[in-house]
Order: C-alpha cells, then structure tokens, then sequence
C-alpha cells in the first residue's frame, strides 16, 4: 500500500513540511532541470525537486549501473542534512515503449502497435514489466502513457497514440496507469499522462499545432481517457504543447486548473512539457509567470532552470505569483512524493530492483514478444502464400528487414531513435527471427540476389526510419505561427547541438524539419517499391512487412505483394514477426486507426484485419 493512504494524515505530513519550507525551497521544487545542466550540488543548493533526462540523454555507458549512480548522486544531494528540510528528489524519463533510453532494454512496441492488439490486460503488463526496467535503473518516474487520440495521422506522434478511437484508449488508460503504479509498493513507479490536453486533434496533424474543435468534442474525443487515467489514480499529468482554439494549453487556467483539478479532482501534480511554458510570451517572465497561474505546478526545464527559477522569485517577490499557489502547487508536489512513498524508500542504490537487476529480463521480453504477435494486422493475402515452411528457401530483403534500430522507432536509445543492430542490445531483428527458424534463408536488403531457381518466397521488411515528435510530422501544407514556436537559433538540444541563445520566437511551428509532405510510400521511400519490384519481376512471390509510426498509402507496394502486413513499430523483439509468418501463432491485429487510400478515402476502417484460415 502506498505510505500515506489516510487522507488526514496526509494533508497533516504535507502541512508540517510545508511550514518548514522557506520560499526559496518551495521554489526549488517547482523545477526539474534537465541532468545536462544539473549537478548534486545544484540540487542540494537550489532544493530542486525533481531532475529528468530528455530522450536520449543517458549517463555515463548508458548501462543501468551507470542510471542507478546517477539517480542515487541526485537523491544523495536532495537528502543533504545541512540545515535544509531534506525533500528526496525524483527522477524523471520517457519510458513510453520500454525503459528505451538505455542499452539493453527490453523495447516494447509502440503504443499504435498495442492499439492493434485490443488487449487491455496485455498493456497493463507490458506497463508492469516497464516499471521493473525503470526501478532497475534507479528511476521512479515516468513520462507515460501518452493518452492522444490522434485524428490526423500526418502527425509525427501518431506512434504514440494507441488508437484515433477514444473508447479504445480509454480501455487502456487506466490499466497502463495500474500497471505502472500499481500499489505504490516497490514494484512500482510514478505515472505521467500526457499531454493535456487535445495533442492529437490539432489541425493537420502538426505536432504542437491548434486543436480548432468544440469543448464538446474535446470532452468527447481528447480528455475522456483521462477520466479512467484519473481513477486509477495517475499522479502526475504533463501539460500539452498544442493550443485549443488558438490559445496554448500551458497557458489555459480554465483546462489546467478549473477542468483539470477542480471539476475532475486531480490532486497531483502538473508538469510542464519540455520548456512548455515558455513559449507563451516572447516575455519570458510574463510566460512563466502565465504557466504558474494557470495551474502548473512542476517546470520542466531543458537548460536554462536557473532562469526559471530566478524568474518565479522575482514573481512571487512582486505578487505576480501569489504565494497560495506556490503553496498549492508545492503541496501537490510533496503530496506524490509522499503518496509513493519517496521520504520512506531507501537510496537508489539500495533499492530493491537496483540490486535484483531484471534488466532486459527474459520474462519482459517475452511479454513483448507476445505485444508483437497480437500487434500485426494482415492487410492482404492472396491463396495460401502464409504461413510460411520452416524449410523453405526464403529470400528476406528491405531496409527495415535486419534493421533493430528501425524496428523500435523514436525515443529508443536518441531522441529520435537509431539505424542499425549494434544500439539495440539484446532481442532479435525480423531477418534474425527469421533465420533462426529458416535456417535456409537468405538476407539481401535490396533483393539483388533474388534467384527463382533457389528462393520460392521473399519476405521484403519496407517502411519509415525512425523520428520523434515534429520531426515524425507529414506536413503537406507550411504552418506559420499556428503553434509554439521552438526557440531561436540550433535544433533542440536532444539532437546533440547547443541549445539557441535567447529565447527567440521563430514564426514556424517547429524550427525541427518535418519527416515529408506526403503519406505515399512510394514518394516517401520508393527504395521499398524498387526492392519489392526487383523480385516479383524474378517471379517470387512477395510478402510485405511495414515498419511505420502509422497507416500510409501504399497502393503499388500492395498491388506488388501477396500478402501484406502491418507491423507497426514492433520494437527489440523482431522474432514476434516471424512467430505468425511460420504459423506458431494466429494473425490477430486489428486496425485501431483507418487506413488511407490513395483518394484520401478509407481503404480499410477500425477494426479491419485477415485472419489465416
Ligand atoms: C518532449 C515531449 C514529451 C516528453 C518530454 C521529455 O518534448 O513532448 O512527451 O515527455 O519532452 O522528454
């Protein structure tokens, strides 16, 4: 149970560290500084609350002991007895498909892949071995689940939206939340929800863009998996980057706070999203200032928290920032850390899931074996071309096809994800998977070596590299202005340049370039079609496996192949692939998102899939 389940007792905890605090702790707390630009010291220094690691910013090897000294370094600093009320720091990651920062995780799918398997208890223990791997870091917080229902599959997080379907994310809302918090107990880890709210509604599909829709829609539509994210008792929220009719959501006092907390009851905390707020003004203390009164309560910070945090006191000094909501948002901060129990828990380094390792476990990656196979939706099968015999002589060809790094997609080891096998530690590849059960196949990426006197099947693995966030973005038409300018100056941080100067505003939605400007594979990556073409014109039939961030049109590449297969971004464990081409387990998948037809039309609508008879 969590350590603090008496309301009373509670609110009584809260209180006495509270009147303890000076306004300069309470400040403290209400930053969490990215770890390029913190040290120990600077926490114990500055009382800061939390500390996080941006995708792909990773100690050290980037090995779990390497996390663990890390995390324990930071925690050590918080607990400080030097006079200061000791507040034990917590640490932040985007562990959305897998503790996938780190080498040798056990990668998951991405979320669109575990909205095609329709299976709710499958994502809840996908979240419960997902807390393992982060404990086994020394890491107590999660940036996850993400709970957009994306509209508009132009948008580069499509991947990170279980479903377009609201009924089907809010299914697995609540079970994601449970499998990662669980009983607060040592098994467990804190929950973020993201990012709130109406991400995924934004017009066009552009990342960080302006969701124009009704509130009756963005009830209906954007917040309602929220409400059983909320039940199950989800401790932290992450305010979103898109506006709602034109006004930024780090900015909306009426969605942060009187939605949020007063009509829904949320007594958490809320956290910005990566310099969220301040991208509300080109003043950057007017920004801050905005964010803080309307409800956010946790400022995450990419480099630069000293400013923030110089620039709240100068607010709270000058009565922009009334003290009460210092004080309201700081008791939502020490209410989560007491709830899961940070004051009682050992160090990092002596916790048990530090100690036990687990990471990368046979049994996780099992689990995510199992997410693989549910996770494949067959688009097309002509006669009996699957399952495939073990004993045929199988040409595997694509790009994706001995690719682990592609197969994982964005936020897996970098920011924007990673090409090649040598990054992706542990699990298998699909040409792997295959092999290892056909041992007569052949690996020929650009099926050069196709030979129909040898091969009597091809299976060509096609499809998009990987990307994150605006850089995943299908943008057909520029968006000036519509949405939060990033700062002046160098790409973001996370992409290994400095970070810009000042804080600028550009007049585009992202300073980040966009993936493409259309969802025709063809145009996208016509090395696919060249492959697949390459080996039909040898008279071998062709079975296509898609590795994609979301449903694209791919009428000539279908047209091309006797069976087709969406496999999503199915992460480390590639051999789940080959576990339905052989027939060891059913084809199961079913679309959670429409497919495209080259019309713009649905070719295939929600719930749509084969099954092998
Ligand atoms: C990113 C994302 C958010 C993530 C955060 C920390 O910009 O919008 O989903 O949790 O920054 O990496």
């Amino acid at each position: 149970m969590s350590a603090m389940s008496n309301p009373n007792e509670l609110s009584q905890r809260i209180e006495h560290l509270l009147a303890q605090m000076s306004v300069d702790q309470k400040l403290g707390q209400m930053i969490q500084g990215e770890r390029m630009s913190v040290t120990p010291d600077d926490v114990a220094n500055h009382h800061l609350g939390s500390v996080l690691s941006g995708g792909g910013s990773c100690p050290g090897a980037n090995r779990p002991e390497d996390w663990i000294a890390m995390a324990d370094a930071y925690w050590a600093a918080s607990m400080r007895d030097d006079g200061r009320l000791p507040i034990p720091l917590i640490y932040g990651v985007d562990a959305i498909h897998g503790h996938a920062n780190v080498l040798g995780a056990t990668v998951f799918p991405h979320n669109i892949g575990l909205g095609a398997a329709h299976d709710p208890d499958l994502v809840e223990r996908v979240a419960q071995a997902t807390a393992r791997e982060i404990l086994a870091t020394g890491v107590e917080w999660t940036f996850a689940p993400t709970l957009a229902v994306a509209q508009d599959i132009h948008w580069g997080r499509t991947y990170e939206s279980y479903s377009s379907d609201p009924a089907l994310v809010t299914s697995y809302a609540g079970r994601f939340v449970r499998g990662l918090q669980g009983d607060l107990g040592q098994d467990t880890v804190v929950a973020s929800v993201k990012h709130w709210v109406g991400d995924g509604g934004t017009t066009n599909g552009v990342d960080q863009g302006n969701t124009e829709i009704s509130e009756a829609e963005l009830r209906a539509v954007h917040i309602a998996p929220y409400l059983e994210a909320l039940a199950a008792g989800a401790l932290t929220v992450m305010a979103s980057f898109n506006s709602w009719n034109g006004v930024k959501c780090h900015g909306h006092r009426y969605l942060l706070t009187e939605v949020l907390k007063e009509e829904l009851g949320f007594d958490g905390f809320v956290i910005s999203d990566w310099d969220g707020a301040d991208y509300l003004s080109p003043d950057y203390s007017v920004a801050i200032a905005m964010a803080a009164n309307a409800g956010v309560d946790m400022f995450m910070v990419s480099a630069d928290w000293r400013r923030c945090l110089r620039t709240l006191q100068e607010l709270v000094a000058n009565g922009t920032v009334p003290m009460a909501r210092v004080d309201d948002a700081v008791r939502r901060i020490l209410s989560v850390k007491i709830r899961y129990g940070l004051f009682e828990r050992p160090r990092p380094a002596e916790r048990h899931w530090s100690r036990a390792g687990g990471f990368g476990a046979d049994a996780h990656r099992a689990v995510a074996r199992e997410a693989v196979r549910k996770s494949l939706v067959l688009l097309k099968q002509e006669g009996d071309i699957l399952p495939l015999s073990t004993d045929a002589t199988i040409l595997v060809a694509g790009k994706n096809a001995d690719n682990r790094g592609h197969q994982c997609g964005g936020f897996t080891v970098a920011w924007q994800g990673v090409s090649g096998n040598d990054q992706i530690i542990g699990g298998t590849s699909i040409w792997e998977g295959i092999h290892a059960v056909a041992p007569q196949a052949e690996l020929s990426v650009d099926g050069s070596a196709a030979d129909p006197s040898r091969h009597t099947v091809a299976v060509v693995v096609i499809g998009e590299r990987p990307y994150a966030e605006g850089m995943g973005d299908i943008r057909v038409v520029p968006q000036v202005g519509t949405g939060s300018a990033r700062r002046d100056g160098p790409a973001d941080a996370r992409l290994g340049q400095p970070m810009g100067a000042g804080s600028g505003f550009g007049g585009i939605t992202t300073s980040l370039p966009a993936y493409g400007t259309t969802l025709e594979l063809a145009r996208l990556h016509p090395e696919d079609l060249a492959t697949i073409r390459r080996i039909t014109a040898q008279g071998i039939p062709v079975v296509t496996v898609l590795i994609s961030g979301r449903p694209l049109i791919v009428t000539p590449e279908m047209a091309e192949s006797a069976a087709f297969i969406a496999a999503w971004l199915p992460g480390s464990e590639g051999q789940g692939v080959a576990d339905v081409l052989f027939g060891d387990h059913p084809v199961q998948g079913r679309l959670s998102f429409p497919w495209p037809d080259d019309d713009g039309a649905t070719r295939y609508p929600i719930g749509y899939g084969l099954s092998l008879n």
